[in-house]
Order: structure tokens, then C-alpha cells, then sequence
């Protein structure tokens, strides 16, 4: 289903799509982007994680060729590519990255024998670029539906998750792990997802519907190093692995040791190799304290535990900066914050923080401007509630 402003950005792809293809779109879709509460880089670790879809989504409006051709008009670039479905290549054409995605999406569809000949489309998402919510999960989710919608077929969403993170790794070069592609295509209305990332299971954790809100903050420093670092502390983890199996030779990930045995052997670790497997250990603990914490309506504790992620992710991981520290801070000097933290791979991007509706006048004045005091950058806030996954609305 199509929230309010989902449906206004729809009439607009609509007149689009006639403009563009003198003829109406048969098949429209969605994707959200996402928001993690915590549980953050767990989950190439084999982890637990615990993000919501937001409310803000890719679209597509699309209609079937049968020529082997992707015809794809971008609103928010103004901007139209074409491509052969056989002999798809990434374009190294900067004024058209996005469309990566979609052609990584029908390379990795294709694949899979799903069989379909061709699209014309129209897309347009209001998930912020380049700010750690998973606008690209978003897209090459909705593009995998739409490539499984046009050949006929219904797809599993976990497994489109795992295509959708095929593409990402393979034809976009970024070592990813599958909470952004799972937690779009999954994701529920009202809920966060307690997901397992070895069993690829969740168990839904319903989000309180009154007095709080899931208030998320834009550092507007857009995230560079991202995709270094990140492939630089995925190989910390797995070094962490190999060390400490000499004493739980039983491990095959950092998932499978407690905070408890991890501790009786920190110190055969190496610096950082050492922190970065604190920090997996740790969090991934929170991440389970934090989900029955939930369930509990103990939203003080949860509070806790998202101030205690971010320490560990600043000190320990290694992945904050100042710009994300100077926002949670400006957070949590607001009475009625019950906790705040980065959110997302970190290096700038996005804060999450959980806001009592009483406090939410005061956050908004007083948060920005602190920020801004502190780095002359300007926050941009969103309070969302959880949506719902990945679907085709018509
Ligand atoms: C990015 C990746 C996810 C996850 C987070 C960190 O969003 O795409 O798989 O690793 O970073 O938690």
C-alpha cells in the first residue's frame, strides 16, 4: 500500500510515463530504504541486526517490451538511459550511476533464468542519496521485482534480498553485507526485524505506536572512505576469526563467541584486530538485549543500549566521525532522548535517535542548531515510522 506522499509522487510518474512513452504504466513498485536501530556491521559477521523500513521509497512505473531492451527514465535526474538486456555492462557514464544498479539488477535476474524481454520505466525515489538509508538497496530491490513481475513470476523476498546483494557485490564492487537488501524487501509495517544473518530468519519486534518516535538525523557530510574501510574491517573480522579459533576451534564467525569467551582471550589480539572483534561481540549482545528490551516496553534500557552501540562503534569500530559524535551529542542533551547513535556504515551519513513525542517540538528546534553551532553544517531530520517491504502496488 502507497502512503499519503507515495501516492502524490505516483501521479507525477504517471503524467511521466505518458510523456515519455505516449502510453500508460501497466506494473508500478516499491522499495523502502531503511534505517538500523542497532546492530550495526554484525552483519557480515554472520550476525544479529535490527533495522525498520522507513517511509521513504523507490518507485517504478514500468510496462513490458519485447525487444531485449531497458529503457529507464530517472525523475529526480531528469535524465533517460537504454540499454540491451543480453551483454548488459556497468556504464562508466557519471551522469548516469544510477543506472548501475538497474542493469546489475537485470544482469543477476537474467542469471536466474527469470524470463523477461524488455521494460520501459519510470523511477523516482525521495530515499536521500549518499546518506547511509539505503537508497541503492531500495533500488535494485524494486528493480528485482520488477524484472520478477515482467517475466510472469512470483519471487521469494529473501531470496530476491540475496540477489539484490549479488548485484551490489558483484556488478556495483561494494562487499556488502544483506541487512539493507533483506530489511527492504522484508521489512513490516510497525516493526523492526530481528533478523538472524546465518539462518536468513527474523522474528518481527513491534514498535511502541504512542509517545515515541524513530527521529532520523542527515549529518549532510556525505560518507567518503565508506567503501575502503568497510572492505578493510570486514578482513579484520575474519583475521579475529582465525586467532581466535586456535582457542574455540568449534567458531566459524565472530557470531559465535560471547562476550564472555571473548574477554578470556582478548588479549591474544592484535591491535585494532582486537577492538573490531570487541565491537561484533558486543553489539551483537545489544542487539538481542535490545530486541527483548522492545518487547518489554523498556524503552529507557533501549535508550541505553543505542548510546552504549554508538561508544563502540566510535572507539572500538572505528567508523564514527566527528561530525556523526557532534549530532548524538547535540541528541542527547535534549531531555526526553532516550538514546541516539549513528546508523548505517558510519563515516558520516545518518543518526537514529528515539525521541519521546513530548521532546519532539524541542529536538527539532534545538538539535539542528546545536549541530550547526558545532560544525556549520546543516542536520536535516526525518521522523518516520516502520514500513512495510518491498510490493507491487498496481
Ligand atoms: C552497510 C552495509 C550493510 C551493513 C552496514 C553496517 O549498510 O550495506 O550490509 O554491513 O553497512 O552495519
Amino acid at each position: 500500500m502507497l502512503n499519503a506522499s507515495e501516492k502524490l509522487r505516483l501521479q507525477e510518474i504517471d503524467s511521466t510515463f505518458l510523456t515519455q512513452y505516449g502510453r500508460a504504466a501497466e506494473v508500478v513498485l516499491r522499495a523502502p530504504g531503511r534505517v538500523n536501530l542497532i546492530g550495526e556491521h554484525t552483519d557480515y559477521n554472520d550476525g544479529y541486526v535490527l533495522p525498520a523500513a522507513i517511509e521513504r521509497s523507490m518507485l517504478i512505473a514500468c510496462s513490458p517490451r519485447t525487444d531485449g531492451k531497458v529503457q529507464a527514465f530517472a525523475v529526480n535526474y531528469n535524465y533517460s538511459t537504454l540499454f540491451s538486456i543480453d551483454g548488459v555492462q556497468p556504464t562508466s557514464d557519471t551522469r548516469e550511476r544510477w543506472s548501475n544498479y538497474l542493469r546489475a539488477m537485470a544482469w543477476v535476474m537474467k542469471r536466474e533464468n527469470f524470463d523477461f524481454a524488455g521494460a520501459d520505466c519510470v523511477i523516482q525515489g525521495d530515499v536521500p542519496l549518499g546518506s547511509g538509508l539505503s537508497s541503492s538497496a531500495a533500488m535494485l530491490v524494486a528493480s528485482g521485482l520488477m524484472f520478477a513481475t515482467l517475466a510472469g513470476s512470483t519471487i521469494d523476498p529473501v531470496k530476491l534480498a540475496l540477489l539484490a546483494q549479488q548485484a551490489e557485490r558483484e556488478f556495483v564492487g561494494v562487499n556488502v553485507g544483506i541487512m539493507d537488501q533483506y530489511i527492504s524487501s522484508l521489512g513490516k509495517a510497525n516493526h523492526a526485524l530481528l533478523i538472524d544473518t546465518r539462518s536468513l530468519t527474523y522474528k518481527a519486534v513491534p514498535l511502541p505506536e504512542t509517545g515515541v518516535s524513530m527521529v532520523i538525523a542527515d549529518t549532510n557530510k556525505k560518507r567518503g572512505l565508506v567503501d575502503s574501510e568497510y572492505n578493510t574491517r570486514r578482513s579484520e573480522c575474519e583475521q579475529a576469526v582465525v586467532i581466535l579459533k586456535q582457542t574455540y576451534p568449534e567458531i566459524t564467525a565472530l557470531r559465535d563467541v560471547s562476550v564472555a569467551q571473548l574477554a578470556a582471550v582478548e588479549e591474544q589480539l592484535p591491535a585494532p584486530v582486537r577492538q573490531r572483534a570487541r565491537h561484533v561481540v558486543t553489539e551483537n549482545q545489544r542487539t538481542l538485549d535490545m530486541a527483548d528490551a522492545l518487547e518489554a516496553g523498556d524503552l529507557a534500557r533501549c535508550g541505553e543500549l543505542m548510546n552504549q552501540s554508538h561508544e563502540s562503534l566510535a572507539r572500538d569500530y572505528a567508523v564514527s566521525c566527528r561530525e556523526l559524535d557532534e549530532l548524538v551529542g547535540a541528541a542527547r542533551s535534549i531531555p526526553g532522548v532516550y538514546g541516539a547513535r549513528m546508523t548505517g556504515a558510519g563515516f558520516g551519513g545518518c543518526t537514529i535517535s528515539l525521541v519521546a513525542d513530548t521532546a519532539l517540538e524541542e529536538f527539532s528546534q534545538r538539535v539542528p542548531a546545536l549541530y550547526n553551532d558545532a560544525t556549520g553544517l546543516e542536520a536535516v531530520l526525518t521522523v518516520t515510522r516502520a514500513a512495510q517491504g518491498a510490493e507491487r502496488v498496481r
